[in-house]
């Protein structure tokens, strides 16, 4: 499988909070249990021997088709949002995205932009989602459409929390976590971290950001937003500018540490934007 021309690797590292170790023991014999009965391939689990609470998740995928129907699989999201809730999980190799023309020509954003005056989202890809800012039925993944659920949604809400502890906050106490989906289902976290001269604090949308740029992605659907207050804290305007050269018309999700949440488009929070096609 892994040999094969077409078999695909992916690996996640998976840093499992204190106490929960017996669950994500379950949760990955229940993975790899469901991947093994509906052929998407084979999902083993390495542990890091020098921390007790990190593992790698290897997930050897039949074939590129194989792990995005796997990626769409309701148990598979499920467990996913099990895994969420009790780890962070940093994917490592990514053996599923597209190495194709398509992601090449999303990569030569001037190029594609200039002569493009779509706007947002929709100019980014040309065949993920609707630039009319509806929620799509289906998935934001480049193969296969899912359904997306509201578990869905609260997923990356949680992920957005978990990284919201690692904010360094220490000059205003404002703790923020963010979460971003990209358009293979990855979710990327970020916080914010202050800095002694204040002004080159960065908040946590853009560190999502800016690490998956980092990391190769360039197509993204969603984000969460996550802080400790009563009224939810939408991004500021500095985020609203880079979530949409980068981001297009992102969903947003904004969520506090209660049941409070509220979903909005950028393009709603950031009307007349400047970018690349004003050039
Ligand atoms: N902050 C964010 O990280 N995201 C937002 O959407 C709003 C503000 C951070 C920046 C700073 O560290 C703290 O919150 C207070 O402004």
């Amino acid at each position: 499988m892994a040999g094969s021309p077409e078999g695909r690797l992916s690996v996640a590292m998976v840093e499992v909070a204190e106490g929960h170790q017996e669950a994500f023991v379950e949760i990955a014999r229940e993975f790899s249990a469901i991947m093994a009965r509906k052929g998407y391939g084979r999902a083993d689990i390495v542990r890091d021997e020098t921390s007790p609470n990190t593992f790698y998740a290897v997930r050897h995928w039949a074939s590129a088709t194989a792990a995005e129907s796997c990626h769409a699989d309701q148990e598979i999201q499920a467990l996913t949002g099990r895994l969420y809730q009790i780890s962070r999980v940093t994917h490592v190799v990514n053996g599923v995205r597209r190495t194709d023309s398509m992601r090449l020509m999303l990569d030569d954003r001037r190029a594609r932009v200039e002569p493009d005056r779509r706007s947002g989202f929709d100019r980014r890809v040309r065949d993920v989602g609707r630039s009319d800012g509806d929620r799509r039925k289906g998935d934001r993944r480049l193969g296969p459409r899912r359904t997306r659920g509201r578990g869905n949604e609260l997923d990356l809400v949680s992920a957005a929390r978990r990284a919201r502890e690692n904010a360094d906050a220490r000059f205003s106490n404002f703790k923020v976590g963010a979460a971003l989906e990209t358009a293979d289902g990855t979710v990327i976290t970020g916080c914010n971290i202050e800095n002694a001269t204040y002004g080159l604090t960065i908040c946590a949308e853009r560190v999502a950001m800016f690490k998956a740029i980092s990391e190769g992605h360039r197509v993204f659907t969603r984000i969460a937003i996550v802080a400790d207050t009563p009224a939810l804290t939408p991004p500021c305007g500095a985020c609203r500018q880079i979530l949409w050269e980068f981001g297009g018309n992102l969903e947003i999700v904004l969520a506090n540490l209660s049941a409070e949440r509220a979903t909005h488009r950028l393009k709603t929070l950031l009307p007349l934007p400047f970018d690349a096609r004003l050039l």
